[in-house]
């Protein structure tokens, strides 16, 4: 699947102001037109949230706990990515249209760019949050290594880019406090990555009375140890170890990097930590939304 030239690290595209990557935005028209069916799981998150680890344990839930059909398809084949498209590969939406219901989809877009068939539909998401320093950090090691997304630049330039939200879907903030704000009209679970690292039986549950399948003990033990970071790292269908070089070049920084709650201690200087605190204050300011960034 080599891509044809010109495809690698474009410039972002403001959809709405929302910068997203070219190929999504010059989708947009079949995007928007998305038509959602009631039956819909929608798996949302900002991006580095730990997409991949609620995609596997979702789909384990919904296999009743059986890893091997688990294995039937890397995830990204499992779910369909709605905004993504990467020619010659068919787009997240005709691969969702061709995809017999019920469906479980992925998105990263943020709540105002949100097909309006999902608000008609009711259709029931679950959405994932982590704490902004820890993605941060997250989503520059994946900047760097993904090839068809702009270059994240030396560590402090990225840090403010991240704040400002001139990164790919935008601002963290918005994403969180919108997707927040949206349980009032939607059916929606909302986890935080931190709370799955500190006790995964317990979330993981919750995951599974949400979408209606809950676990028996066995099973969600077997849930539980699949989708550990150290078992979905080895797991070709979880590491996403078949893409492309020239698409994830994990040389670079591998896909399944490190996987816990506070690596953030390890890039942010003190003055960083300190300018990032004043700058999240001030806008999640009377949200009701906290983050953990330790365990
Ligand atoms: P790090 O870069 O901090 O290691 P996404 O799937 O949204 O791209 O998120 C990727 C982040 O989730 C990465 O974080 C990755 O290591 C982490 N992750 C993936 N699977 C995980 C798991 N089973 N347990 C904990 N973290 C996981």
């Amino acid at each position: 699947s080599e891509d044809p030239p010109g495809q690698e690290r474009r410039p972002l595209v403001a959809v709405d102001g929302v910068p997203l990557p070219q190929k999504t935005w010059e989708n947009w028209a079949q995007i928007k037109a998305f038509q959602a069916k009631p039956d819909d799981l929608l798996i949302c998150t900002y991006p580095k949230a730990g997409t991949t680890w609620i995609q596997e344990i979702v789909d384990m839930i919904q296999q009743g706990g059986d890893p091997e059909k688990c294995r039937r398809a890397p995830l990204h084949e499992r779910h369909p990515f709605l905004e993504w498209a990467r020619s010659p590969q068919s787009t997240g939406v005709a691969w969702a249209d061709a995809m017999p219901p019920p469906r479980t989809l992925k998105t990263h877009l943020p709540v105002k760019l949100l097909p309006a068939s999902f608000w008609k539909q009711g259709c029931k998401v679950v959405y994932m949050a982590r704490n902004p320093k820890d993605s941060a950090v997250s989503y520059y090691h994946f900047l760097r290594m993904h090839q068809l997304l702009p270059q994240p630049g030396p560590w402090p330039q990225f840090l403010e880019a991240f704040m400002a939200g001139t990164v790919p879907w935008g601002s963290w903030h918005e994403h969180v406090r919108g997707w927040w704000r949206a349980r009032e009209a939607l059916p929606l679970l909302f986890l935080h990555y931190e709370d799955l690292k500190e006790d995964p039986g317990r979330e993981i549950q919750r995951v599974a009375q949400f979408i209606g399948q809950p676990l028996v003990p066995a099973a969600l033990e077997r849930v539980v140890h699949h989708t550990s970071f150290e078992v979905m790292r080895a797991n070709p269908a979880t590491n996403r170890a078949s893409a492309p070089r020239s698409v994830l070049d994990q040389s670079i920084s591998p896909f399944m990097r490190k996987g816990t709650v506070g690596d953030w201690k390890n890039h942010f200087t003190v003055a960083q930590s300190e300018h990032f605190d004043r700058d999240c204050a001030s806008k999640t300011a009377g949200t009701g939304l906290a983050f953990r960034t330790e365990l």
